[in-house]
């Protein structure tokens, strides 16, 4: 029986990733540590499970007198906006969490990072294949996330190579979904909460730059098949993404259309923002040849609004009245 350590599991991906663990049979304990800086308590709340246990505490302090079989390090802002605010923190999260985290595993126990598709930075090659190398900017102002999880990676594969630790890194591509902060700051979250409170929708810059959008489940689907598979001569990092790449623009005018015609509106974009991503999933059909990405970014995006409805405790009478009153601003 296995003790399995969630750095990050009261996020939007390590909460969904903790409810695919406790439905294995073979662990006896499941501990997650969290501070609760972009995660939020509520994600985690529905677990009644015995074999749970959440510890609230920044992962590079965890005190704790167990050794684990099994270490997933999640915990890190992914949304730019807030890891742009706190550099050094992300920085810390990442690397240092990491320092901690090998302290805690178990000699011949596997070590699972989410590093990112921001590795790739602003990328000249579409789609990115793993060997990209990458444009990244280390001075840029989004440096604090990008490099941090390059250099995760390079401590974690060198200790690959040097030691034989047995590490299991995937570069997940933008995800959405339930579970995600109203207050994110990303595209489909960020359209998701204006349009249900009755603001109009914000696009930055034209719209036309493109994110690869993966659905949750997907998402988690992949991470559980790749972190848990024993046989394989795929050494990693491991795309996991979505790889049918949209215009920010187009998701915006579904998100209006699904809400009655919610007006878009458009504002600069931030710093550094990269103009395309998208996955190229050439490892990841080879590793795992029955995993895809099922759900459209069309049922997806409903699916996440029903959540966002309920979490926001939004009725569509609410709704309704948000949207008479934008018109009725509008002299209509
Ligand atoms: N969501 C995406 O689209 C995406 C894409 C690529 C990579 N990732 C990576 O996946 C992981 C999870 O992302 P997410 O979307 O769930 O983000 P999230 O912000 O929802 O979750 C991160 C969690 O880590 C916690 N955390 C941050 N710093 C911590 C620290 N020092 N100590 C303890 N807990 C800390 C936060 O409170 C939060 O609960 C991150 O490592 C992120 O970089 C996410």
């Amino acid at each position: 029986m296995k003790k399995v350590l969630v750095a990050g599991g009261a996020g939007f991906l390590g909460s969904h990733l903790c409810d695919r663990l406790l439905n294995r049979t073979d662990i006896e304990k499941l501990v997650v540590v969290d501070n609760l800086w972009t995660g939020r308590e509520a994600n985690i709340s529905h677990i009644r499970d015995p074999r749970f246990q959440f510890v609230r505490s920044d992962v590079e302090n965890l005190q704790t007198s167990d050794k684990f079989d099994e270490v997933y390090h999640l915990a890190s802002p992914a949304s730019p906006p807030w890891y742009m605010k706190e550099p050094k923190r992300t920085i810390s999260a990442n690397l240092i969490g990491a320092f901690r985290l090998l302290d805690l595993l178990k000699k011949g126990g596997r070590f699972c990072f989410t590093s990112s598709s921001e590795v790739y930075g602003d990328p000249l090659v579409s789609p990115q294949p793993e060997s990209y190398k990458g444009q990244v900017d280390c001075t840029g102002p989004r440096s604090s996330y990008d490099e941090s999880k390059r250099c995760t990676e390079s401590l974690l594969f060198e200790m690959q190579r040097t030691q034989g630790l047995d590490v299991k890194i995937v570069r997940p591509f933008n995800v959405y979904g339930p579970r995600t902060r109203p207050d994110d700051g990303r595209a489909v979250s960020n359209f998701v909460a204006q349009a249900l409170t009755g603001r109009p929708i914000t696009v930055f810059g034209d719209g036309l730059q493109s994110r690869s959008w993966g659905y949750v489940d997907d998402i988690i689907d992949g991470f559980a098949r790749y972190f848990w598979m024993n046989e394989t001569d795929y050494r990693g990092p491991l795309n996991v993404g979505n790889d049918r790449e949209i215009a920010v623009l187009e998701v915006a005018q579904y998100i209006s259309r699904l809400m009655g015609g919610i007006p878009i509106v458009f504002e600069p974009s931030p710093p550094h923002d990269p103009t395309n991503r998208r996955p190229d999933l050439t490892n990841a059909n080879y590793v795992m040849p029955e995993w895809s990405c099922a759900i459209s970014y069309e049922e997806g995006v409903a699916k996440t609004l029903d959540w966002f409805r309920q979490d926001m405790k939004i009725t569509a009478a609410e709704v309704a009245e948000a949207g008479s009153r934008r018109l009725a601003k509008a002299g209509r």
